[in-house]
């Protein structure tokens, strides 16, 4: 066995990936998993591999004894190697320019085999653009999966990122505070997964869904500014954006307004678009929510386009179309999309855009191509002569109109927009498009006259609008606002309500009986009561953020040990059935047909 004499570096001289030709004639000692052998006679070439990267080493008879030549032949992929030897120079027609240790060769003058791996059942990949087995067999065997030079490099960046943002706000005076992962069921716009109390027989705790109310009461502490890489657990049903255990970077200042928390996150992502090797030009663009349903039909809108959504009420109501007439008069309006050389696509694709804004709620959608002077289409026989001009349509453009309340249009609008876009392979305009999106009402529809919060229940009603708080509680804006990047939103956070009679109001409003408000925030009135400085904050999701700057299709992709979109973990086997006898300690029975088992 080889000696093995640790330093700084362990066993190791160093990584494979770092060995260039400014380390030709140093003796070396090297460990790694054979990524690939190839034997040619009496000559074995090893592919080595470690988290930085490839070398190729060489075991010849001559350098290295038959013994060594036996023993690499031997190798399997994926075992597990210790090698000693010299670094030299590869031959000129053996050198490979697009490798960084390509102009070097490793000859083995020891070979030690630390561990045998047994045949993989996925073979371990080093290029993004080499075709993968299916995601469910990937996650299935993760070990192997997570040996990818992809996911390796992601996840660094993952921690470089985590790290810039930990840096920057200890920079700025914030303390990191850790909040419990245990504590009391609060409904928050999303289910809690629950955890039984061994001890209280018949009583739970919940996982956080963001650490909301302990940053609200740490405010109150005094701690002035917070920040926490926050894991946040929420058992809703999931999309390629939604992992039910995720990671968000969690914020909370007192004594403070939007403005600062704005100049701070900007900060704050500059530094982390610079740690991925980009900019984040600052101070980013900003909308009103009221301006962005009104140009874009979202409250996260992609503008990498600058293509906008336009009310045509005034022209295209004054057509001889019952749809559009009847639509007008219901009190809704005529809202579309001019495209600009759209004409070119076939009825097809214009029918998959219609798609997209059927799935989005709209019974339909019109559409009408311009084309040698005369307006086609389902909305273009309505046409009178001067309608495409007094629209701007020119030959060779298409028009997209949806028509009815503007809570029915935006949506579908929004989604032909995107599909638009797709379809025609518009350009981006600009490639990183950071926004704010500002005055987020406070309350939502929630059905039957009833009021929702729009985000959480803590946010602060605007100053201008804290008088319409019961006579048009609808029209209140907030001091709330989300960071949107590409449209995705990455982040959401307001300025909070910190006067306790206020915030027993808003409880009221949503639906809380007086009992109930004390039971679930009773903790929260309580602090308050304290002497609660003014305060705000935001949070941001961590695992969206990855993806978005270090790449990925899903936020699967940017988590080492992520669940399937049916919540599934599928390396470790999760979740799984409790026996019987374990649930009767917790106090707790399974309905019939409720799983379980023993
Ligand atoms: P919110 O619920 O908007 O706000 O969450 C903030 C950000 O967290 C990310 N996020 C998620 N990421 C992955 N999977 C999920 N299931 C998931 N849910 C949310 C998003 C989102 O923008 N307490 C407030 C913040 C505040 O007001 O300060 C909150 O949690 O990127």
């Amino acid at each position: 066995m080889t000696e093995r004499r640790t330093d700084a570096t362990g066993w190791r001289s160093r990584g494979l990936g770092t060995v260039t030709i400014g380390q030709a004639g140093d003796e070396l000692r090297l460990c790694g998993w054979v990524h690939r052998r190839r034997d040619l006679g009496g000559l074995v070439f090893l592919d080595l591999r470690d988290r930085s990267g490839i070398l190729q080493a060489s075991v010849g008879p001559d350098w290295s004894g038959e013994e060594a030549v036996a023993s690499a032949g031997s190798l399997g992929a994926e075992d597990v190697v210790l090698v000693e030897g010299v670094v030299v120079p590869r031959p000129d027609d053996a050198r490979n320019p697009d490798m960084a240790t390509g102009e070097v060769e490793f000859q083995v003058r020891s070979l030690e085999r630390l561990n045998r791996a047994e045949t993989p059942v996925i073979p371990v990949y080093l290029s993004p653009e080499e075709e993968l087995p299916s995601e469910e067999l990937r996650l299935r065997h993760r070990v192997l999966d997570l040996r990818r030079v992809e996911l390796q490099s992601r996840l660094a960046s993952r921690h470089r990122m985590i790290l810039a943002m930990r840096n920057y706000f200890d920079g700025l005076g914030f303390v990191e505070v850790e909040t419990p992962i245990l504590t009391k069921p609060t409904p928050e716009g999303a289910r809690d997964f629950l955890v039984p109390s061994r001890v209280h027989p018949g009583e739970f705790f919940a996982l956080p869904q963001s650490p909301q109310i302990y940053k609200q009461i740490l405010m109150v502490a005094g701690f002035d500014r917070y920040f926490q890489i926050a894991r946040c657990f929420r058992d809703e049903d999931l999309r390629a954006d939604r992992q039910p255990e995720f990671t968000q970077i969690d914020v909370e200042a007192s004594f403070v307004e939007e403005e600062d928390i704005y100049r701070w996150m900007e900060g704050c992502m500059a530094d982390v678009a610079r740690v991925m090797g980009g900019t984040a030009e600052t101070p980013f663009p900003r909308l009103t929510h009221a301006e962005a349903m009104e140009r874009f039909g979202i409250d996260r809108p992609d503008l990498r386009f600058d293509l906008e959504v336009r009310d045509f009420t005034p022209v295209l109501g004054a057509l001889d179309s019952n749809i559009l007439q009847g639509a007008v008069e219901a009190g809704g309006r005529i809202r579309g999309i001019h495209l600009p050389g759209g004409a070119s696509l076939s009825r097809r694709q214009i029918e998959a855009i219609e798609a997209k804004a059927k799935g989005a709620g709209a019974p339909g959608l019109l559409w009408s191509k311009i084309q040698e002077g005369s307006a086609s289409g389902p909305l273009g026989r309505f046409f009178q002569e001067d309608t495409s001009a007094a629209l701007g349509a020119r030959d060779g453009d298409l028009l997209l109109v949806a028509a009815g309340p503007d809570n029915v249009t935006s949506p579908a609008l929004a989604a032909a927009r995107m599909a638009a876009i797709e379809s025609l392979e518009l350009a981006p305009v600009r490639d990183h498009a950071w926004l704010w999106v500002t005055e987020f009402p406070v309350f939502e529809d929630g059905g039957d006259g009833s009021l929702a919060a729009n985000h959480h229940p803590f946010v602060q009603p605007h100053p201008d609008d804290l008088h319409l708080l019961e006579s048009d509680p609808l029209s209140v804006r907030g001091q709330a606002y989300d960071l949107v990047y590409n449209g995705t939103e990455l982040g959401s956070g307001s300025i909070r309500v910190h006067d306790a009679g206020l915030q027993r109001r808003i409880l009221g409003m949503l639906g809380l009986s007086e009992a109930e408000i004390d039971l679930k925030f009773g903790f929260l009135l309580e602090a308050l009561k304290a002497g609660a400085p003014p305060h705000g904050g935001i949070a941001l999701g961590v695992d969206r953020l990855v993806v978005r700057l270090a790449g990925g299709a899903s936020l699967r992709d940017a988590i080492a040990f992520p669940k399937t979109t049916a919540a599934r973990a599928l390396f470790e086997g999760a979740p799984s059935p409790v026996p019987p006898v374990e649930l009767a300690d917790l106090g707790i029975q399974l309905m019939k047909g409720g799983g379980g088992g023993g």
